[in-house]
C-alpha cells in the first residue's frame, strides 16, 4: 500500500447493473481475505440495491458471514428505530437475515452527544484493529463503501466543515449536517475511511451528474478527497456520467 491511490472510474448501464457489479466486487475482496474482513457500509439510499441482492441465493452463500465484520462510515444522531438511522436500513434489507449479530458494529446513537458516539465508536473500531494508530501497510477495511451528495459531501465529510481536516481522530461528531436530513451526524474521518484495500463509491440517476461533473473535474471536494491507500473505485450508472466521460 503506497501514497492515496488515482481514481478508477467504471461505468454501467443503470441501477441494476451497478448493484451487480458493487456484489461482484465485495464478494471478490472478501474471498481475497481468508482471515476476519472488515466491510465498512454506508448510507443513504444508492447503497439499498446492493444490500438487497447481498441477501439473495445468487450472493448469499459467496459470503463467509461469519468471518465478515460490519461497520458504518457515517450515522445520523438518531436512534435505532429511526427510519433515517443508516446502520437499521442495513440491518432490515440484509444483515440481521444474513449477519451473526455480534459482527454487526453500529455507531451508538444511545450516546449522549455525536462526540461522546464518536468517542466509543473509536474505541470499537481501534480495538477490532488491534493498535490504536493506523499503520500503512495493514488496512483497517477490506472494503469501504460511499455515496457522494449534491454538495460534494461523502460519509459526513461536508464541504469546508473542520471534520474534513481531522488527522489524528478515527471518528467525529458533527453538530449539524449540511444538507438533509438536517440531524447531527457521527462520521470516520478521511484516514480512517482511507485505511482499507479498496473504497468504492456507487453514484447512479441525473440528479448526480451535476455534483459528478464537479468531483471529476478535480475540484477540491470531501468526495474527491477520500481516497483510498489501496484502490479508489468509482462505479458510475449512465445516468449520472458527465457528458464530457460520455463514449470513452
Ligand atoms: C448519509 C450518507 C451520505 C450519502 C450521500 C449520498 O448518511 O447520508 O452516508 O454520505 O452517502 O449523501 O446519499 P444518497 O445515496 O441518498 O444519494
Amino acid at each position: 500500500m503506497g501514497s492515496l491511490s488515482k481514481r478508477k472510474i467504471i461505468t454501467v448501464a443503470d441501477p441494476a447493473a451497478l448493484a451487480k457489479s458493487a456484489a461482484d466486487r465485495l464478494s471478490a475482496r472478501v474471498s481475497e481475505n481468508n482471515g476476519r474482513i472488515a466491510v465498512c457500509l454506508t448510507g443513504g439510499s444508492s447503497p439499498r440495491q446492493l444490500y438487497a441482492l447481498l441477501a439473495t441465493d445468487a450472493y448469499r452463500g459467496k459470503i463467509p458471514w461469519d468471518r465478515v465484520h460490519w461497520f458504518i462510515g457515517d450515522e445520523r444522531f438518531v436512534p435505532a428505530d429511526d427510519p433515517r438511522n443508516n446502520m437499521s436500513a442495513a440491518r432490515q434489507i440484509f444483515l440481521d437475515e444474513c449477519a451473526p449479530t455480534e459482527n454487526v458494529h453500529a455507531i451508538p446513537t444511545d450516546a449522549d452527544d455525536p462526540n461522546a458516539s464518536a468517542e466509543q465508536y473509536a474505541e470499537e473500531l481501534k480495538s477490532f484493529y488491534g493498535a490504536n494508530n493506523i499503520e500503512s501497510d495493514r488496512p483497517l477495511f477490506d472494503l469501504v463503501l460511499m455515496g457522494v451528495g449534491p454538495d460534494g459531501h461523502t460519509a459526513s465529510l461536508f464541504p469546508s466543515y473542520p471534520a474534513l481536516e481531522e488527522t489524528s481522530h478515527w471518528v467525529v461528531g458533527v453538530p449539524k449536517a449540511n444538507v438533509e436530513p438536517f440531524v447531527p451526524r457521527v462520521t470516520l474521518t478521511l484516514p480512517a475511511l482511507g485505511s482499507c484495500r479498496e473504497m468504492l463509491f456507487e453514484v447512479a440517476g441525473t440528479d448526480k451528474r451535476a455534483i459528478l461533473t464537479r468531483v471529476f473535474g478535480g475540484e477540491n471536494l470531501p468526495a474527491n478527497r477520500a481516497r483510498s491507500a489501496g484502490e479508489t473505485v468509482w462505479l458510475v450508472d449512465q445516468a449520472a456520467l458527465p457528458e464530457s466521460f460520455r463514449g470513452r
